[in-house]
């Protein structure tokens, strides 16, 4: 019996782990622990993902949400150390970039229990953002590196990792995977209004909300935009924090409750276009054959600028109107990037054969 410990922590995480656990399931020779940091602790940013995605429920819940940096990511690193000497498992997977990942890997790496990296390889090139510095040395310290793109392989190859006494293979994406499961249970969010079209916009990254300039200058944007057009946008806690403590006007912007993932996929797949500074929803628009505008000065996923799918405009107010109104994106939605469906299905082989 080969025993898994998966950590999870944050939103993104959820989904992610969502597939590998359905396929977890189909091998009896497998057994999974699901360590759930408690990073992302309000309903409807965690639990409403395990009930209605049927995620197994964690065995440990730790209950470590915010704080600082260093504050979060230690405590995290003394409860997962605890339960890894516990469980003696196998494997540690963590998934991401997040400082659940991080502390999860460190606290495997250290106790010499192999650690699997999903969706390894990413590279922003931007050392200011804290997801950047978490998959750099998530990937170090990684026996398993599983790669969603041909841009990530190339990213390690180039930092050494070929040297290295690690396995490194490119699967796909573990989130195409969900979103093409969870899109035929896709639902509207209750008592929305289907009748006038929308696009849908998210902001939660550090590196615009702790950024005053650019935050506003963001909103100021949206809310221009929203005066002929409808936008809608589930407000992360972190980003609620800004807009009340800065005093941002949203009166133009449709201000709505976080999502579960099957209302967010059916919101997806029902806008006109798409604004975002989050990492899993640029690539959601593809797989849905939405345009998407990123709220960032780079990204992980190069293929979809490269191709004209997406397009980089950062927080600029006049870049993010011009853009919205008169950009015209490539509509050739069946080049594939990511691999099919058999994603987590290839991990867990790759991970048995190891
Ligand atoms: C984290 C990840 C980011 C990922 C994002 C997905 C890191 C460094 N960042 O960012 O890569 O894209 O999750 O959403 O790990 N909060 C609540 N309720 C919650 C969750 C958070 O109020 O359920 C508050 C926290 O207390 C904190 C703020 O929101 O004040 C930000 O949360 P945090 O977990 O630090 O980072 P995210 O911005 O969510």
């Amino acid at each position: 019996m080969m025993k898994i410990v998966t950590i999870l922590g944050a939103r993104p995480q959820f989904i992610k782990a969502s597939s590998l656990s359905r396929e977890i399931k189909d091998h009896e020779d497998v057994e999974e622990i699901i360590v759930h940091t408690g990073q992302h602790y309000d309903d409807n940013m965690s639990s409403v993902f395990f009930d209605e995605m049927r995620i197994p429920k964690p065995k440990y819940y730790l209950g470590i949400g915010g704080g600082s940096h260093a504050e979060m990511t230690g405590k995290m690193l003394m409860a997962i150390e605890e339960i890894l000497i516990k469980e003696n498992p196998d494997w540690v997977v963590v998934f991401g970039d997040t400082n659940s990942t991080l502390a999860g890997a460190i606290s495997a790496a250290k106790l010499n229990i192999k650690v699997a990296h999903i969706e390894a390889g990413l590279r922003s090139y931007n050392m200011s953002m804290p997801e950047e510095v978490n998959r750099i040395v998530t990937d170090r310290i990684s026996c398993l590196l599983f790669c969603p793109t041909e841009q990530a392989i190339k990213n390690l190859s180039k930092e050494g990792f070929d040297s290295f006494n690690c396995g490194i293979h490119k699967v796909g994406d573990i989130m195409k995977e969900g979103a093409m499961y969870y899109s035929k249970l896709s639902k509207p969010p209750l008592h929305f209004d289907e009748t006038i079209p929308f696009n849908l916009v998210t902001v939660h990254r550090a590196e615009n909300t702790d950024d005053t300039i650019k935050i506003k200058s963001i909103f100021s944007a949206l809310n221009k935009i929203g005066e002929n057009s409808r936008i809608i946008l589930p407000l992360h806690p972190r980003t609620m924090k800004v807009i009340e403590s800065l005093n941002i006007d949203t009166s133009d912007i449709e201000l709505i409750e976080p999502l579960g993932y099957l209302e967010m996929i059916w919101m997806i797949s029902n806008s006109k276009k798409i604004l975002t500074d989050s990492g899993g929803l640029q690539k959601e628009a593809f797989f849905f054959s939405k345009p998407c505008i990123i709220l960032r000065e780079e990204t992980e996923w190069t293929e979809l600028i490269e191709n004209n799918f997406n397009i980089l405009v950062g927080s600029d107010k006049t870049k993010i109107i011009d853009t919205f109104e008169s950009h015209v994106f490539n509509s050739n939605y069946e080049m594939d990037f990511y691999g099919g469906s058999q994603i987590s299905k290839k991990i867990i082989s790759i991970i048995n054969e190891y």
